[in-house]
């Protein structure tokens, strides 16, 4: 698996470690959702002509939740420092910015825009599902409230003000 450190994984191989790491069906087929949500954005975002490593989309996506494996709280990051191991740097930033402290610590603005796009499709999918942004983000609310984590809900509805101007860019930059 571990052929040059440089070198980003393919999509088989990603699939293939995903495979390794988990046998939880949910979290495979969220992932994989969440993977072709990310991919279509990029591919409607390159048709209008703008640079987006298509491949890197479609594999980083895939493992956007591979921290899951050990835990849910700060998963992002969980999942950033296994890929970091594996030795592709890349892949890891866009995990530990898909969500949680490593989006925080990112910041949007700073994010390239593969990250935004993997970050997007995850906030377009529940489990293996398409829904709006507001559909993700109110349910995410009211899991957090029934698991007496209220006090985080006033941070989820800002992220999801940010989540609705990244929507109007990523729009724009399909629409062009
Ligand atoms: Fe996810």
């Amino acid at each position: 698996m571990i052929r040059n450190r440089c070198s980003e994984l393919t999509f088989a191989e990603a699939k293939k470690l995903l495979l390794q790491c988990t046998a939880d069906e949910q979290l495979i087929k969220h992932c994989a959702a969440v993977s072709t949500k990310a991919t279509q954005i990029a591919s409607a975002i390159k048709k209008n002509g703008h640079t987006v490593n298509l491949e890197f989309v479609r594999v980083a996506a895939l493992l956007h939740d591979i921290g899951r494996i050990k835990s849910h709280m700060n998963h992002g990051l969980v999942g950033g420092e296994i890929i970091r191991f594996l030795g592709y740097p890349r892949i890891a930033q866009a995990v530990e910015r898909h969500g949680g402290k490593g989006f925080w610590a990112a910041g949007l603005e700073n994010m390239t825009l593969e990250e935004k796009i993997i970050f997007y499709a995850d906030k377009r999918v529940d489990g293996d599902k398409t829904v709006s942004i507001r559909e993700r983000y109110d349910g995410l609310i009211q899991r957090r409230t029934a698991a007496g984590r209220a006090a985080e809900v006033p941070l989820i509805k800002k992220e999801f003000e940010l989540s609705q101007r990244l929507e109007s860019e990523l729009n724009g930059l399909m629409r062009k």
